[in-house]
């Protein structure tokens, strides 16, 4: 299974799958994270300590350092998994596609763009799920291209801004033929907020996620809320989804005559 989590920056997409990463693992899964933001924090959230986040090598940047062209062959993503993940708590292997580091880098953004489509579409996932932290908006939602057999979480926080991200986000995702989207409603307390996001996104399933105390500790501490405290209720609620997740795999395709 190949589950690619999208939605406004600040939405909740790192907290989501850095948890969720855990929980599949924790539930005897091989689990892959992927971080495909520029900006790459999905390690801290996974409870990589951050000394090794900040000098973990991603992908884009490995290569232009061993001086890899356009011309050269495409690396295989296998391979690519092996040299520069990073094994984090609980078994999860982690790699990063790029990283912004300098103003001489800026071709970096098409070039981990590219990495993450080559990770969603081609590393194998008939025994382990990988779980796709895709850059802020929904230009990378394009570049890492779900089927109709991956899922797509669509995060949001209530705000109006959020929700119509998720709401574009839900609309890409089914015009790729995505079958499985979930509008994940964060920091949502239910009631109204919960029946308008709901509505906006659009998603066939949605579930929420509370806010909690619990995430914002963690993040000033930079440890995983996982670690710190894994009864709290977000972390609960996305300990379900995992659950759910593995229990009811994309429907299959409806029957063509
Ligand atoms: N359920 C939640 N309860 C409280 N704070 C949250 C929750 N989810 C996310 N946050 C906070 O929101 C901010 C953005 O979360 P993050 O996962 O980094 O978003 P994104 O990866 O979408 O940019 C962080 O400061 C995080 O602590
Ligand atoms: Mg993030």
């Amino acid at each position: 299974m190949k589950i690619a989590v999208t939605g406004k920056g600040g939405s909740g997409k790192s907290t989501v799958s850095g948890a969720l990463c855990r929980h599949l693992a924790q539930l005897g899964h091989r689990v892959v994270g992927v971080d495909g933001d520029p900006n790459p924090n999905l390690g801290i959230s996974l409870g990589v300590e951050r000394e090794l986040v900040e000098t973990m090598e991603p992908i884009l940047n490995a290569l232009i350092a061993i001086g890899h062209t356009h011309d050269d062959p495409t690396p295989d993503p296998e391979d690519l998994l092996a040299r520069y993940g990073l094994d984090a708590p609980g078994g999860v292997r982690l790699v990063a596609t790029g990283k912004i580091e300098r103003p001489t880098d800026s071709c970096l953004c098409c070039g981990s763009h590219m990495t993450t489509r080559q990770f969603f579409g081609e590393l194998g996932d008939d025994d382990r799920i990988v779980v796709a932290d895709l850059e802020a908006g929904i230009n990378d939602l394009l570049w890492a291209r779900p089927g109709p057999s991956d899922v797509v979480l669509v995060v949001a926080e209530p705000s109006a801004k959020s929700v119509e991200i998720a709401r574009r986000a839900t609309d890409v995702a089914v015009d790729l033929g995505v079958r499985r989207i979930i509008g994940v409603a964060n920091r949502c307390a239910g009631g109204d907020d919960l029946a308008r996001m709901t509505e906006s996104i659009g998603a066939a399933e949605m579930i929420v996620v509370p806010e909690d105390p619990a995430i914002g500790h963690a993040d000033h501490l930079g440890r995983a809320a996982y670690d710190l405290d894994p009864a709290s209720p977000a972390l609960v609620a996305i300990g379900a989804l995992a659950e759910h997740l593995v229990r009811h795999p994309a429907p299959e395709a409806a029957p063509t005559d």
